[in-house]
C-alpha cells in the first residue's frame, strides 16, 4: 500500500480543502444529483454582465503581429503595454508609478499576496492583519508559518489605536514585525472603508515603527455613494506601501489579471520570485487587458457593475429585512460585493453550514476570516446570485437562522 503521508513536505501536509473548496465540492455533488444550491458564497462576477463581447471584438481585430506577440513568452513583469495602461489607470486614483520599474503584472492579486509572503516573511516574523480579514490571504501567509496578529476592524476600518497597541506589544517582546496586510476599501469581509485620517495615521505608524504595508484593493472601484478616498499607496511618501489590485471584481476573474506596484527594489524581488513560479503571466490575457484599458472599456465596465451591484445589494438588504431575525445585525455596504452579518452568540455559523447546504443554500462562515475564535458571523455575496436566487436564498437562510435562536 502506498503510504502517501510520508512523501509530503510539512507545507504539503498542511494543504487541506478550505471552506470555499468544500462549498464548491458540495455544489458539484448536488448538481450531479440534479439538485441546485444557491451560493451566497465566493466573490464571483455577475455572469450575464461579463464583458465577453468586448473581449471577443478585441481578439477579432487582433492582427498577425499581435497574435505572434500573444503566443510568445512575455517578460516576467508583464507586457510593456499593459504596465503602461495600468500606470495610467492608477493615476486616476492618485497613485503615481513608473511602468518600467515599479509594476509587476501577477496572476490575480492572490499571486501578489503569495509573492509578498515569499519575499518578506518567514517563520518567527510577525504579520499584522485586520481581524477579520480576507481568508485566502490568511491561507497564503500561513504557508511560511508567521505569527499572525489580528487588529480590530471597526466600522471605519482597521483601528489605528489598536494597531499601535499591538505594534508596541510586538516590538516590546523583541519580535520582528515586517508587514501589515490591509484591505482599506470595502474590506473583505466587513465592507468597511478606512477613512482618510486613518489611512494617514497608519502610514505615520509605519514610518514610526518601521514596517511595510500591503494594501490590497480589489473592491475600492465599486462605490455605491462616495468615491473611495485616495489609496494608501497614493499617500505614501516613503515607499512603504505595496499596492495590489486586480481585474477580478471589475472586469473578469477568469482573465487572472492582477498587479502590484511599489518600491522598485521590492518589485524586482517579487519579479524574481514570480519567475520561479510561472515565468510570466498569460500574454493572451494581458493583450485583452491592455486593449480594454486603452479603449476606456474598464472605466465603462466599472460604472456598469457599480449600478448592477447597487441594485443587487438593495435586493439582498430588503430580503434580509423581511426574513432575518431582528437579533441579526449588519452594516449596509457602501461598495463591494458582500454583506457581513453578526448573529446572536448562540448561532454557530460553522456548524450551521452543512444544514444550510442540505436546504440548498450556502454562505461563508465568519470563523474563516478571524484570527480569534468567533463563530456567530457570516459573509453573504450578492454579486453572483441572480435576483431570484438572492430572494430565495435569503428566505431559506432566514428560516434556518430563526430556528437556531
Ligand atoms: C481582498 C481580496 N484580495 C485578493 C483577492 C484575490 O483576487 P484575484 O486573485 O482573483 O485577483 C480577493 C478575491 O476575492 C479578495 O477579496
Amino acid at each position: 500500500m502506498l503510504n502517501k503521508e510520508k512523501f509530503y513536505s510539512k507545507l504539503g501536509a498542511s494543504f487541506k480543502p478550505g471552506v470555499l473548496s468544500q462549498v464548491v465540492l458540495a455544489a458539484d455533488r448536488m448538481k450531479r444529483e440534479g439538485r441546485k444550491i444557491i451560493g451566497l458564497t465566493g466573490g464571483l462576477y455577475d455572469e450575464p454582465s461579463l464583458p465577453w463581447k468586448e473581449v471577443k471584438e478585441i481578439f477579432d481585430q487582433a492582427d498577425e503581429t499581435a497574435w505572434r506577440q500573444m503566443l510568445q513568452y512575455g517578460g516576467p513583469t508583464g507586457t510593456q503595454e499593459l504596465r503602461e495602461e495600468l500606470s495610467l489607470f492608477m493615476k486616476e486614483y492618485n497613485i503615481e508609478t513608473d511602468p518600467n520599474t515599479e509594476i509587476i503584472v501577477t496572476t490575480g492579486s492572490q499571486e501578489a499576496i503569495d509573492l509578498s509572503t515569499r519575499v518578506f516573511l518567514e517563520k518567527g516574523n510577525v504579520l499584522v492583519v485586520g481581524d477579520p480579514t480576507y481568508l485566502a490571504a490568511l491561507s497564503a501567509f500561513k504557508q511560511v508559518s508567521p505569527e499572525i496578529c489580528g487588529v480590530k476592524v471597526d466600522e471605519k476600518g482597521m483601528n489605528p489605536e489598536a494597531l499601535e497597541d499591538s505594534v508596541k506589544n510586538i516590538l516590546n517582546k523583541g519580535k520582528t514585525l515586517k508587514l501589515v496586510y490591509t484591505v482599506p476599501s470595502y474590506q473583505n469581509p466587513t465592507t468597511t472603508m478606512l477613512t482618510i485620517e486613518r489611512r494617514k495615521r497608519i502610514l505615520e505608524l509605519a514610518e514610526q515603527y518601521d514596517f511595510l504595508i500591503i494594501e490590497d484593493n480589489p473592491y475600492g472601484y465599486i462605490s455605491f455613494k462616495d468615491a473611495m478616498p485616495t489609496p494608501m499607496a497614493g499617500l505614501d511618501k516613503t515607499g512603504r506601501v505595496l499596492y495590489t489590485s486586480t481585474f477580478s471584481k471589475i472586469v473578469s476573474p477568469g482573465m487572472r489579471i492582477g498587479w502590484v506596484t511599489g518600491n522598485q527594489e521590492f518589485i524586482s524581488k517579487m519579479t524574481e520570485a514570480k519567475t520561479r513560479i510561472s515565468i510570466c503571466n498569460d500574454v493572451i490575457s494581458q493583450y485583452a487587458a491592455s486593449q480594454l484599458l486603452k479603449k476606456g472599456l474598464v472605466k465603462n465596465q466599472i460604472q456598469k457593475m457599480t449600478n448592477i451591484y447597487r441594485k443587487k445589494r438593495d435586493i439582498m438588504l430588503e430580503a434580509m429585512e423581511v426574513s432575518f431575525p431582528q437579533e441579526a445585525e449588519w452594516l449596509e455596504p457602501q461598495g463591494g460585493i458582500f454583506i457581513w452579518v453578526k448573529l446572536p452568540e448562540k448561532v454557530n455559523t460553522t456548524e450551521m453550514l452543512s444544514e444550510a447546504i442540505t436546504q440548498n443554500v450556502a454562505y461563508i462562515p465568519g470563523s474563516n476570516f478571524f484570527t480569534s475564535e468567533k463563530h456567530n458571523y457570516m459573509r453573504l455575496n450578492f454579486s453572483h446570485p441572480s435576483t431570484e436566487d438572492i430572494i430565495q436564498g435569503i428566505s431559506l437562510l432566514g428560516q434556518l437562522i430563526k430556528s437556531k435562536i
